[in-house]
């Protein structure tokens, strides 16, 4: 992920809406509004008094939030008319991971859901990029792709952006730099079969394979690397055990997937979206290298994979074909 953009870039007359007033789309609204990712934020849901006291929760805080652009227009309630000319759909509507489900199980729920949802934002944002944070995130990009028949790039997930955010802290820590010089990203599947692209990951210019502690040592072994990977790819279970779902972590990413839309800022950052033939794979949505800009993924960047990173490329499109598989996608 490049540094964050300078929201204050953000057009005006953006429309940021948000479908889904739980605990997730919230926090996409709340962390859009601390930020200035966009100028207007509509939040959308069926369930009346919670999104009208989500809207209103968020208009009261309003004013003091982001510093550095005008307070943003905060709109919403159960008529989807709110979502009307928005510039990004954000949609978080759907069922949530229960202890000791993985995101994959949610998968008939959520299309179905989808498939519902998705004609009438269509009709009310049809000139919108459709970011989907519900899971299976991946499995849904690729159903929602299909449903609205946009062009490619308009449709897309979060993909890894949360999971490569993860890591990233993960890797600062342990060895103690900031997490903006921290070069390394999750790819694949968002779930269990996510893997970090090791082989291209730095600190700043130093290759991470080359780090070393201030002994002269290598400062990450292979078993480490593996370790951390392994963590990252299970860090929400934890979450989720302990308040029902995971939801600031997930906002916050969201809303730099909106900013690198809405300022068009051509940012290279692993959302998902139908894979465009690389490697022979085209039959499923999932992370790489992406330019994120105001059309939406503009271009999947190929970065070179050694053997065992294009075997768990091919593991992460099985795993969700798999699944798509049995919703006929
Ligand atoms: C997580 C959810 C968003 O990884 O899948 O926290």
């Amino acid at each position: 992920m490049s540094t964050p953009s300078s929201p204050a870039s953000a057009p005006r007359t953006s429309k940021l809406a948000v479908i889904g007033a739980g605990a997730v789309g919230a926090s996409v609204a709340y962390a859009a509004m601390l930020r200035g990712s966009a100028h207007t934020i509509a939040l959308y849901d069926i369930a009346t008094a919670k999104v009208d006291a989500e809207v209103l929760d968020l208009a009261h805080g309003s004013s003091l939030a982001s510093p550095h652009t005008s307070p943003a227009r905060i709109i919403g309630g159960d008529d989807i008319s709110c979502v009307a000319g928005a510039d990004v759909v954000v949609i978080t509507a759907g069922a949530k991971q229960k202890p000791g489900q993985t995101r994959l199980d949610l998968a008939g729920t959520n299309v179905a859901i989808l498939r519902s949802i998705l004609p009438p934002l269509l009709e009310q944002a049809p000139e919108a990029v459709f970011v989907l944070v519900t899971n299976p995130a991946d499995v849904l990009a690729l159903a929602a792709d299909r449903i609205a028949g946009l062009p490619a790039g308009r449709v897309m997930s979060s993909g890894t952006v949360l999971d490569t955010s993860r890591l990233r802290r993960r890797l600062a820590e342990r060895l103690g730099v900031s997490s903006r010089s921290v070069h390394a990203s999750i790819i694949g599947e968002h779930g269990d079969s996510e893997f970090a692209l090791w082989s291209r990951a730095s600190i700043g210019e130093v290759p991470l394979r080359e780090w070393v502690d201030a002994d002269g040592e290598r400062a990450l072994s292979e078993e480490d690397l593996a370790r951390l990977e392994h963590e990252v790819a299970h860090a929400a279970y934890p979450v989720i055990e302990g308040k029902g779902a995971t939801s600031l972590a997930i906002g916050v990413s969201a809303a730099r997937i909106v900013e690198a839309i809405l300022s068009d800022e051509h940012a290279v950052l692993p959302v998902s979206t139908p894979l465009d033939g690389h490697l022979g794979i085209d039959d499923v949505a999932m992370s790489v290298p992406s330019v994120v800009g105001r059309a939406g993924v503009i271009r999947q960047l190929h970065a070179p994979m050694d053997a065992a990173e294009l075997r768990k490329l091919e593991a992460s499109a099985e795993a969700l074909r798999a699944v798509q598989r049995t919703l006929g996608l």
